[in-house]
């Protein structure tokens, strides 16, 4: 498991005026680091403001003095989130320490925002509009050959930390946006290949290698189907597997990826809103066993995840609704009413969502456990239903409205959006089937809750007579 920014920092460059210090902040709050904006250190540390050097001690030594700063500060080894001044990338010294020790993302700015923003005596170089335009576009191109990645706001930055690209018509550029040179190897279920397949081998072009075909839904995720993708694989260290499809295509490819040869680069392309917001984001690949899901996988980070909104366009209408209980669970855990979003800008915000929370704990070891807000009771009530007479989808609903229930708050949220129906399944069976994880964690009851919207507690203890009444309200009478 490497995520892109283990052990490196989230380096921000950028013109003035595009946020920098604003947005750094905020990433860094999102990813659990700290936060150092170079320019305001500079004004800590020698007491005076930035405009004050320039006019007394002039450019050249202005820019000597923050060579010095930001070269420390991306030598530092403790991780971070750093905001590097708008012209830090003109220094040699400065773009190979930021080459080395970080992830750079570029957070663009329109000149007309930026000047609106940055005009004004702080800024020596700001005073002249026509002369910032001029700077502004001999920059770009430093900002360009600099950047790893480009984003516009925060949410922008952690995708971006994060591996993840997220942008209508994404698929087209799949060559470039796939890391590397190396070849590839595509695997879809038959019928993905049979709507998107075309379109990602074309844009894949010569770096395509060899096309693979999994069983569609949970039958990719056995053993069987993982053996049949390993011995058709042809890749050596440096190929890549690129899984276009939904969580079970995912799940699947991205696990023998994760196994085959020890392990190869991988690049989901998710085209389910399941996939979109939740399965291709975070690392985790997997299969089942018999009668146990997901039981056997690997932290696997990919490569790059590319997540393109245009490929939901034809997905069924239940596999969308499937989806928006995720969405639904996310703007719950994030606080925010990311339902009512329309869909690229609801894909993209769930997306950065999910993306801080795995960056925050890659190896779910604490609270990445907040994501299975509503998945307890989802899983007792699949599991009582045999795993097929439940939706997926519907069982997570009922489970996020036992949460809220639990937490003691309004579930007015999960009846409007998403209107499940409680389900017929025997209560035993379902009850049987929650104390099932309830032994495997322990022997307690241990709940993901809500503080309130946007304020989860995991590891939640709770009477079990309160569990299983709130279970009970789920199932038919
Ligand atoms: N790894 C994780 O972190 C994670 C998170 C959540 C869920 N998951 C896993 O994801 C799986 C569920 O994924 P899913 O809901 O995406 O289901 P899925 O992968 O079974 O896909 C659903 C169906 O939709 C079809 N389909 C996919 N994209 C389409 C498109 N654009 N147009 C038309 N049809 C399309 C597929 O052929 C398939 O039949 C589960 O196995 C679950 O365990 C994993």
């Amino acid at each position: 498991l490497v995520t892109p920014i283990a052990n490196r920092h989230v380096g921000l460059i950028g013109f003035m005026g595009a946020g920098k210090s604003t947005v750094g902040a905020e990433v860094a709050a999102r990813l659990a680091r700290p936060f150092l904006d170079v320019d305001a250190e500079l004004e800590r540390e020698l007491g005076v403001p930035v405009a004050q050097v320039f006019a007394e001690r002039g450019e050249a030594a202005f820019r000597e003095l923050e060579e010095e700063l930001t070269v420390e500060a991306l030598a530092d080894r403790e991780p971070a989130v750093l905001a590097l001044g708008g012209g830090a990338v003109g220094s040699e010294r400065n773009r190979m320490a930021l080459r080395e020790r970080a992830l750079a993302v570029w957070l663009d700015v329109a000149v007309e925002d930026a000047w609106a923003r940055a005009a004004g005596p702080g800024r020596p170089l700001a005073q002249d509009e026509g002369a910032f335009r001029a700077l502004y576009e001999q920059r770009h191109s430093l900002y360009r050959a600099a950047a790893d990645a480009r984003a516009r706001d925060a949410d922008g930055v952690v995708l971006a930390a994060g591996g993840v690209h997220v942008d209508q018509g994404a698929l087209d550029l799949l060559a470039e946006l796939v890391p590397g040179k190396g070849p590839a190897a595509l695997v879809s279920d038959a019928r993905v290949a049979g709507i998107h397949g075309a379109a990602a081998q074309l844009a894949l072009g010569e770096r395509l290698a060899s096309t693979h075909e999994l069983p569609a839904g949970e039958a990719a995720k056995t053993i069987a189907a993982c053996e049949a993708l390993w011995r058709e694989l042809r890749l050596d260290r440096r190929g890549v597997v690129v899984a276009l499809g939904g969580g079970c295509t995912t799940d699947a490819a991205g696990f023998a990826a994760a196994t085959y040869l020890r392990g190869v680069a991988w690049a989901p392309v998710p085209t389910t809103l399941v996939g979109q917001v939740d399965a291709a984001i975070g690392g985790k690949t997997g299969i089942n066993l018999p009668d146990a899901k997901n039981l056997v996988g690997a932290f696997h980070w990919p490569s790059r995840t590319v997540v393109d909104p245009a490929l939901l366009e034809t997905l069924p209408a239940d596999e969308r609704a499937a989806g928006m209980s995720e969405v639904v669970k996310t703007g719950l855990l994030a606080g925010e009413p990311l339902w009512e979003l329309p869909a690229p800008e609801l894909v993209r915000r769930c997306a950065a969502y999910k993306t801080a929370v795995c960056l925050r704990d890659p190896l779910d070891r604490a609270e990445r456990a907040q994501l299975n807000l509503g998945h307890t009771f989802a899983h007792a009530l699949e599991a009582a239903g045999g795993y097929e007479r439940v939706s997926h989808g519907r069982a997570v609903a009922l489970g996020l409205q036992a949460a809220l229930r639990l937490s003691g708050l309004e579930d007015d949220v999960v009846r409007r959006v998403l209107g499940p129906k409680p389900v017929r399944v025997d209560r035993e069976r379902a009850w049987e089937a929650l104390l099932r994880d309830k032994k495997a964690a322990g022997g307690k009851v241990r709940l993901v809750l809500l503080e309130r919207p946007g304020s989860p507690r995991v590891g939640v203890e709770m009477p079990e007579q309160e569990v299983r009444r709130a279970l009970d309200e789920l199932i038919a009478r």
